[in-house]
């Protein structure tokens, strides 16, 4: 009788235990979804930026680091007229530095992770940039 019960005990343990779990991460999951429609386009812009992207690794907001400031390869896009979304997505030629064109190459692998509206976000976290100093 005794031996009998240890499975049973056991058993229910791992029911209360999963039920557990999936509990949590349904609260987690809400707590996601509740940040995500609260933040603004360019807010998960600045957050692909920092992090996905690790853009910061190489580029400064206004002055030239590894890379090109933003302020200054936004204000030629701006100045040219150009599509920014293209470059990222490999699809349009470098026009800030071509000569150190391969460095920023090396970004394209994770970049190509990037869906449309997180290349949007992004851009438009990076064109916000400058719109406040001007
Ligand atoms: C390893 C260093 C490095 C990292 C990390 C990096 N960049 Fe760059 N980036 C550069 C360099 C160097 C240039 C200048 C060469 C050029 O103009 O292509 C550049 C240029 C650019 C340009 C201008 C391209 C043009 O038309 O000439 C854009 C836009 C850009 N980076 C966006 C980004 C974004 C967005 C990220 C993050 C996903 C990023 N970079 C991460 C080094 C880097």
């Amino acid at each position: 009788m005794k031996t009998n019960l240890i499975p049973l005990i056991v058993s229910f343990g791992l029911l209360l235990n999963s039920c557990n779990t999936s509990k949590e991460e349904k609260t987690s999951n809400n707590i996601k979804l509740k940040n995500q429609t609260q933040l603004s386009q360019v807010e998960i812009g600045q957050k692909l930026y920092k992090g996905k992207g690790n853009c910061t690794s190489c580029h400064q907001l206004y002055k030239n680091s590894i890379g090109p400031s933003i302020q200054e390869i936004v204000g030629i896009y701006k100045e040219q007229n150009a599509d920014m979304i293209a470059f990222l997505k490999q699809e349009g030629k470098p026009i800030v530095k071509p000569e150190q064109y391969s460095v920023m190459k090396t970004n394209f692998a994770v970049l190509k992770t990037f869906s449309q509206e997180e290349l949007e976000a992004l851009t438009a976290y990076m064109y916000s940039i400058v719109d406040r100093k001007e």
